[in-house]
């Protein structure tokens, strides 16, 4: 029936269609002559014939990358704003970029885009209370925290230091001083945002305030922020970072695993940070356990790693107290920005979710599942698996319902969404294509579904979601924030313009 109907169709088409009242096709796009002059005359449009190119639209997630046809590098707040005011009026899929660490897939599906390049709106001033910084939206972590510190100021942001603090923070921003301060997203007091429509708002608790309470979140949805207010504190001393490193085989997974458990259900939680690494040794993964706090002296710190001395790890290190910046270099975080933004050798595909606490059996389970993959899949030699726990003690003070964070949950054990558990399937770039793609994505689903098990419900750190994620387990299983973030969405985008990073719709 149906290719009939169509026949019948085709002729009556291609008549009306060939009647010359249609207006002509306008020239294609010239950037350079069409959106330049709109903008400030600091502000640079780089196109694909330019050799930067790649340079600003370099993306980690590279199988998923967006494919953009134009970058405008702002200078200005109001450039920003007239890039998405051309880019709405041109029918052109647009994003915003700080340093490319977005794992979301549906970035692929920009074609043909516009990069709102950020990172040049870099600015850090200490405001005159001393309480406040005054950030540009494209400032990474560590250009904020390094000026903190100078200054005798700290902060609570994610660990890795060349990540954008806004792309992070908006997200969560989970990091080593949330049992101190609170979430990364609990230091916005104030934003300038750039909507859907190219409008250029504040949104704090007075103006704006449901859109104050959407960014902290769930921010990807709402708009690009060209600056961010954040609460800063005094830092204690100079070096009062405790730190200890041991390592364990990988017979030691429940043991280590009950352990945390067991340190982790005191009351109130121990104000330490522990991350876990499983890396790859010889094909074999050992457990890697780093244990840091602010609040722990060296001593105290020693006292708390008896226990998981006793667990004969094979290596350990003595403990060491550190200036922050010291701590981020012994971890292997203290990247130089720039240096995350070139094209690095290989790239991965993230399978997050946070625990409420952790279930041995089922750590055992994804450890034998990701050894048994990187040992029959080569390709996959530099993959390794990630597992975050902070302090949580500030983060729950926090009402639950001030912010679009849906994992504050109160009742929960102290472990709750203090903990991420990610598997990051990793390959070299030259070696990516379709086959593989489809190995890692099935694997790395089985190696997720393996550490979920014993959980009530799987709940997804945004900022680590790829797109297989229900949006409950990102924004919350109650009712009422979906709806309220739907009914902000229809309001101030209801075209999803911000469409390309975890939308809401
Ligand atoms: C962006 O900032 C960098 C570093 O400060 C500078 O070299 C570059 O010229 C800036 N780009 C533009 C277009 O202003
Ligand atoms: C910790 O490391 C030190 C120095 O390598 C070593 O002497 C000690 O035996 C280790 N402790 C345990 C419990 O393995
Ligand atoms: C794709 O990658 C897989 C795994 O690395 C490899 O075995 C296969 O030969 C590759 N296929 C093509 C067409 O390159
Ligand atoms: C842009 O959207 C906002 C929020 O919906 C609205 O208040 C504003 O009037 C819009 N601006 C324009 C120019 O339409």
């Amino acid at each position: 029936m149906l290719p009939f109907a169509l026949l019948a169709l085709a002729p009556l088409t291609s008549a009306s269609s060939s009647c010359d009242t249609h207006p002509p096709k306008p020239p294609p796009l010239n950037f350079h002559i069409d959106l330049a002059p709109t903008l400030s005359t600091s502000a640079l449009v780089v196109t694909p014939d330019n050799p930067q190119f790649s340079y600003y639209t370099h993306q980690n997630l590279k199988s998923k990358s967006p494919q953009y046809s134009v970058v405008v590098v702002v200078a200005t707040e109001a450039d920003v704003s007239a890039a998405v005011t051309f880019a709405n009026k041109h029918d052109i899929p647009f994003t915003a970029k700080v340093s490319g660490h977005g794992t979301w897939a549906g970035l692929g599906d920009i074609k043909g885009g516009m990069n709102i390049w950020l990172r040049n709106l870099s600015s850090v001033v200490v405001a005159e209370d001393r309480g406040h910084v005054v950030v540009g939206g494209g400032a990474m972590v560590d250009e904020v925290v390094g000026r903190l510190w100078e200054g005798g100021k700290q902060t609570a942001t994610a660990l890795g230091q060349c990540i954008g603090i806004t792309g992070s923070g908006i997200g969560g921003g989970l990091g080593p001083l949330m049992g101190v301060y609170g979430l990364g997203l609990d230091q916005f007091v104030g934003f300038r945002v750039v909507l859907a429509n190219g409008t250029v708002v504040s949104a704090d608790v007075e103006t704006n305030p449901d859109l104050f309470w959407a960014l902290r979140g769930a921010g990807h949805n709402f708009g690009i922020i060209t600056e961010v207010k954040l609460r800063i504190y005094d830092r204690k001393g100079s070096s009062d970072w405790s730190y200890r490193q041991l390592s364990f085989s990988g017979d030691k997974v429940e043991a280590v695993f009950d352990e945390i458990n067991n340190k982790r259900r005191a009351s109130p939680p121990p104000p330490l940070s522990e991350i876990l690494y499983q890396l790859i040794d010889v094909l074999q993964a050992i457990i890697d356990l780093r244990l840091f706090s602010n609040a722990f002296s060296p001593s105290q710190l020693e006292a708390y790693a008896a226990s998981f001395l006793a667990l004969s790890p094979l290596k350990n290190t003595t403990t060491l107290a550190l200036d922050y910046p010291g701590l981020i270099a012994e971890m292997g975080y203290a990247t130089a920005p720039e240096g995350c933004t070139p094209p690095a050798g290989s790239f991965g595909s993230v399978f997050g979710a946070a625990v409420e606490r952790h279930v041995p059996a089922a750590m055992r389970k994804m450890y034998n599942l990701f050894n048994e993959v990187i040992k029959t899949i080569p390709e996959l030699w530099a993959s390794y698996i990630f597992v975050e726990g902070y302090g949580t003690e500030a983060m729950r003070q926090v009402p639950e319902r001030s912010t679009a964070w849906a994992h504050r949950v109160p009742h929960g054990m102290c472990w709750t969404d203090g903990s991420g558990i990610n598997v990051v399937l990793a390959y070299k770039a030259d070696q990516m294509n379709a086959t593989l793609e489809g190995i890692v994505q099935k694997r790395g689903e089985e190696i997720r579904a393996a550490k979920l098990e014993g959980q009530d419900r799987q709940r997804s750190y945004v900022n680590y979601a790829v797109k297989q994620e229900s949006l409950e387990s990102m924004y919350g299983y109650e009712a009422w924030r979906l709806e309220k973030l739907r009914g902000l969405k229809k309001e101030l985008d209801p075209k999803n313009r911000f469409g390309f990073f975890a939308p809401i719709f």
